[in-house]
């Protein structure tokens, strides 16, 4: 039996646990977002030595804008900070970073933050960095229909010839992932196992790999025991065992 280690290719990741790791230390939530935000480029950086191709982190869910406008607030300053950070990031480490979620839903500073950012990095080919702002699973999908549905009335197809050919690949295209593929692992911190509305679509065949660490404490040691979890386990996708 080969014991050579199984690298996930695309790796998304559900950071959560800032607020818990502040409040532990009696710091205010925000504080726990600052840190939050300073280990991202870390575990990116750890992900690309360990030979992940795609990261995709969830930074900000369509759920999130329910918190205190306090908070909201301190997010869109951070996220907004990280995007000029980036710029520099990306050139120093040729990471291209590409953002999926609802960015009519963003403040226009962001978004022209975001425009120079994605623009800058298009070309880079290391690290494919995903951050997901104002991202919901079902919005995603709820746009995707949203966009074939205005391409076919302008290119004059007819509903049962749009039904006819509506396929899985069709859907896919139209997601804000068009040209990634499929996360193969998916890692969610601070000791909460769900989805909370990430990447529905696409994570429907992912390994699932949950840790207590909070994300401001994770490190490159935990993300090497999710992939040793990874490389462990048997991918079957419907099918059945291999030999
Ligand atoms: C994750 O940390 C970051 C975001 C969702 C923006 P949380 O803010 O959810 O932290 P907890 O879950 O309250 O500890
Ligand atoms: C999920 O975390 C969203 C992000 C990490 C951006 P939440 O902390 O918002 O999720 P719930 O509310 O515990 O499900
Ligand atoms: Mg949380």
């Amino acid at each position: 039996m080969s014991e050579e280690k199984k690298i996930p290719m695309h790796l998304a990741i559900i950071l959560d646990g800032n607020g818990r790791w502040a409040k532990k230390r009696g710091l205010p939530r925000n504080f726990g977002h600052l840190k939050g935000c300073d280990n991202v480029e870390p575990v990116c950086k750890a992900a690309f030595d360990l030979g992940i191709k795609y990261v995709t982190m969830y930074a900000f869910s369509t759920e999130n804008w329910k918190r205190p406008q306090s908070e909201v607030d301190e997010l869109m300053k951070l996220l907004a900070k990280y995007m000029k950070d980036a710029m520099k990031l990306s050139v120093k480490h040729n990471m291209r970073v590409r953002i999926i979620g609802d960015k009519t839903g963003l403040s226009d500073e962001l978004n022209k933050l975001i425009t120079e950012l994605e623009e800058l990095s298009k070309d880079f080919t290391g690290l494919q960095f995903q951050i997901a702002i104002n991202y919901g699973g079902r919005d995603e999908i709820r746009r995707a229909f949203k966009n074939i549905l205005i391409k076919a009335e302008k290119d004059g197809v007819s509903y049962s010839e749009l039904a006819e050919n509506i396929s899985e690949e069709l859907i896919s295209k139209n997601l804000d992932t068009a040209d990634i593929p499929d996360p193969d692992l998916m890692i969610r911190t601070s000791g909460e196992q769900r989805i909370s509305n990430y990447m529905i679509w696409q994570l429907a065949y992912t390994e699932y790999f949950f840790t207590d660490t909070l994300w401001p404490d994770f490190s490159k040691k935990d993300l090497e025991e999710a992939i040793e979890f990874y490389s462990g386990r048997e991918r079957r996708f419907g099918g059945l065992k291999k030999g």
